[in-house]
């Protein structure tokens, strides 16, 4: 197997997702998975977990499909948006639909009719994202017109916050009265009670009690990850993953003769550089190029030079190190030394969820139960 690899701690994810559960009950909880489960690989993370979890939320039809085709029995809500000619898809594969537009229901109900049988969807309310969604004042007639589709299950209604993760909840707060003007809308129309009510994301969950309704739709923290510096760490999760590799070249470099492509970085004096089978092409950010940091052997050292597509240098100063030894590039090492994943969102100039979504497809992923 490849020396660089991504080990999954799955037992820490569950007492994440225990620790999310305590917090916001009775409420239940949507685990989200979408993009290969923020980067942790979705076929180990839905099998171990599907069967802890009450829903579970994915952004495409295509990751849907997925994990139905993984076996995953437990209802999954696409909620991100979805074309009238993906609709099928939902039937064949008993998947929930985010519906963002009156055009979508209307699709919806004609496919399940022409069909000849019933599926589940989400009505989605724009409060003020401004991504998708019907936006609150012109919710009325849009639950009217589910009310009236006899060939869907309406299970639930759902909101985004834009800003929940910010200390300052003023948007969170205006979102949180917009979907609450919604809801009164069944009670006006003296329909039955409304169906499955969400809107908590990870930032709400940390921030906003107010906001958990009937279910929460945690996913960077259930990961063990936290929204931003700025969310309150009232759930305590922890980080499942550890970044491994192996030195795969050592050698001395003198003054004088620059380290990799551009020669941006040289030892002012004779120094131990080991070589790392991992690089840009795995989600190594170019961009952490001379910023970021390693441990080798307990230790942590810089990285030096340009970060090239498969490989990248570290400056190991007067220490040595051999051919195989061990490597860290995000998580805890035996000796207590620790890389985050908001050490990698600063050293590249962007966020913790770009961080884990971008260790790409080529770096396996082990699960460790
Ligand atoms: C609709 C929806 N709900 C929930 C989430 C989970 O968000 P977070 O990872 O911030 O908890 C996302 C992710 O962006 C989302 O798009």
């Amino acid at each position: 197997m490849r020396p660089t690899y991504l080990e999954v701690n799955l037992p820490r994810l569950k007492r994440n997702l225990e620790n999310i559960r305590t917090h916001v009950a009775p409420a239940k909880v949507m685990a989200v998975l979408k993009a290969n489960a923020y980067g942790h690989g979705v076929d180990g993370v839905a099998s171990f977990i599907a069967p802890f979890v009450d829903y579970i939320g994915v952004a495409l039809v295509e990751e849907g499909v997925h994990l139905r085709e993984l076996g995953i029995d437990k209802p999954i809500l696409v909620m991100g948006a979805t074309l009238p000619e993906q609709v099928p898809g939902f039937i064949k594969y008993n998947l929930t639909l985010a519906a963002a537009s009156p055009e979508l229901l209307d699709a919806a109900e004609e496919t399940a009719r022409a069909a000849q049988t019933k599926f589940k969807v989400h009505l989605k309310i724009d409060t003020g994202m401004e991504r998708i969604g019907v936006h609150e004042y012109e919710a009325g007639p849009f639950i009217e017109k589910s009310l009236a589709c006899r060939h869907l299950d309406i299970e639930g209604i759902f909101t985004h916050f834009a800003n929940s993760e910010s200390p300052d909840l003023i948007h969170a707060r205006l979102q949180l009265e917009r979907f609450q003007e919604v809801l009164a809308i069944y009670e006006k129309l003296g329909a039955p009670n409304p169906p499955i009510r969400h809107a908590a994301n990870s930032g709400a969950v940390l921030n906003f009690p107010e906001s958990y309704f009937d279910m929460v739709r945690p996913g960077v923290m259930f990961y063990g990850v936290y929204p931003g510096r700025d969310a309150q760490r009232t759930v305590v999760v922890r980080p499942a993953l550890t970044w491994r590799s192996q030195v795969a070249f050592s050698k001395v470099t003198r003054p004088g003769r620059p380290v990799s492509y551009g020669s941006l970085w040289q030892a002012e004096r004779p120094a131990r550089i080991v070589t790392v089978p991992c690089g840009y092409a795995d989600g190594y950010f170019r961009r952490m190029t001379n910023r970021a940091r390693v441990i080798v052997n307990g230790k942590k050292y810089p990285q030096v030079g340009r970060i090239c597509m498969d490989q990248f240098m570290v400056n190991l100063g007067d220490d040595e190190a051999r051919i195989g030894d061990e490597i860290i590039l995000l998580g805890q090492a035996a000796s207590g030394e620790r890389i985050t994943v908001e050490d990698f969102a600063e050293w590249s100039g962007t966020n913790e969820y770009e961080v884990m979504t971008n260790i790409s497809a080529r770096v396996p992923r082990v699960f460790v139960e």
